[in-house]
C-alpha cells in the first residue's frame, strides 16, 4: 500500500481531494482494492461507508479487477439493432472471458452498457473511454491486436 500511501501524500490528506485520491488509485489498480480504500478511510478520516457510495455513484470507479483496457460494448437499441451483439459474441471468443470478466492476463475487461446517447454511432465500442463508431467483428480485432501489441515486453513476460 506504499503507493496508495504516495496518492495520498501527493494531495494531502483532506477529504476535498478524496475524488482524485480515488481516480488516481483506479488508475494505478484499475479498481479500488478495498486495502486501499481502507488506508484513504483512516489518512483522510472519512468512514469508509462514504468512500463506498462514491465508488458505486461514479461509474469510472469498480470495485472488482479491471483489466488494463475496459471495453464497453453498448447494447442499447440502436446498437443492439446493428449487431452490438455479434460484436459481444466476437469479444467473449477473442479473450475468452464472458461479459463483466477479465482476462486471466490481466489486459481487458469487458462489459456491456446501455445506450451511451450516440445512437448514430451504432454499434458504438468503447474501448478506455474512447468511441468506436460503426464497430465490425473486423476492425474489433484489429483495435486488440493493436492493444496487445503496445503492451509493454515486461508486462507481456509475467
Ligand atoms: S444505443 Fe448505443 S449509443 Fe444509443
Amino acid at each position: 500500500m506504499r503507493e496508495v500511501e504516495a496518492i495520498i501524500e501527493r494531495y494531502g490528506a483532506e477529504r476535498r481531494h478524496v475524488i482524485a485520491i480515488l481516480q488516481d488509485i483506479q488508475a494505478r489498480f484499475h479498481y479500488l482494492p478495498r486495502e486501499a480504500l481502507l488506508e484513504v478511510a483512516a489518512r483522510v478520516r472519512i468512514p469508509l461507508i462514504d468512500l463506498y457510495s462514491i465508488a458505486t455513484f461514479y461509474n469510472c470507479f469498480s470495485l472488482i479487477p479491471r483489466g488494463e483496457h475496459v471495453i464497453r460494448v453498448c447494447l442499447g437499441t440502436a446498437c443492439h439493432l446493428k449487431g452490438g451483439t455479434r460484436l459481444v459474441e466476437a469479444l467473449e471468443r477473442e479473450l475468452g472471458v464472458r461479459q463483466g470478466e477479465m482476462t486471466a492476463d490481466g489486459q481487458f475487461s469487458f462489459e456491456t452498457v446501455r445506450c451511451v446517447g450516440a445512437c448514430a454511432l451504432a454499434p458504438l465500442v468503447l474501448i478506455d473511454g474512447r468511441y468506436y463508431p460503426k464497430m465490425t467483428q473486423r476492425k474489433l480485432t484489429q483495435v486488440l491486436a493493436r492493444l496487445r501489441r503496445a503492451r509493454p515486453a515486461a508486462e507481456v513476460a509475467r
